[in-house]
């Protein structure tokens, strides 16, 4: 039987808030580092990794942990649904409302949402020919988030940030 509608909204609202609070408090745990306390960022990180259960669990009762052939057309989807319509969308909006810094992060992301859309197609091909896929190095960028694969450049494409920074996966 499929699942109630207010069911099946209440999870995907609650999948939502788990996710953000995961994120939010990595990103706070590495503040707290910064800041010369580890202790705070162990106690965000472990509090962070129990929403992240929370998420799974929610995402998992929605149906929406399938194989990995269906995870990547979901994030192919994602993806090209950020660069042909969100971010473009959201970068002319912070241009007209001459929002410096909100042009700056909604560029970073759309320059980067390409490559993904790319590396997850590659993905998928090999998925499709029932393989495993082949990468080399995969590297982000700390400041932009800009992704590549196999060597890297000295200066990253979209913010120059150094290569020394880039961390590789
Ligand atoms: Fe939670
Ligand atoms: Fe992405
Ligand atoms: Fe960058």
């Amino acid at each position: 039987m499929a699942m109630h509608k207010m069911t099946e909204r209440d999870l995907n609202e609650a999948y939502a808030g788990e996710s953000m609070a995961f994120m939010k408090y990595n990103i706070w745990a590495d503040k707290a580092d910064q800041e010369g306390r580890p202790q705070i960022a162990r106690l965000f990180r472990a509090i962070a990794q129990a929403e992240k259960v929370h998420a799974t669990n929610h995402w998992r009762t929605l149906g929406m942990v399938q194989g990995t052939k269906d995870n990547l057309q979901h994030a192919i989807d994602g993806e090209n649904y950020e660069v042909d319509e969100m971010y473009p969308a959201f970068k002319a909006v912070a241009e007209l409302q001459e929002e410096k810094g909100a042009v700056r992060s909604t560029y970073w992301a759309l320059e980067t949402e390409k490559v993904h859309a790319q590396m997850y197609a590659k993905a998928m091909g090999s998925v499709e020919q029932g393989k495993d896929a082949s990468f080399g190095e995969i590297w982000v960028c700390p400041v932009c988030g800009y992704t590549g694969e196999g060597e890297a450049p000295d200066l990253c494409p979209v913010c120059n940030a150094k290569k020394a920074t880039f961390k590789k996966f």
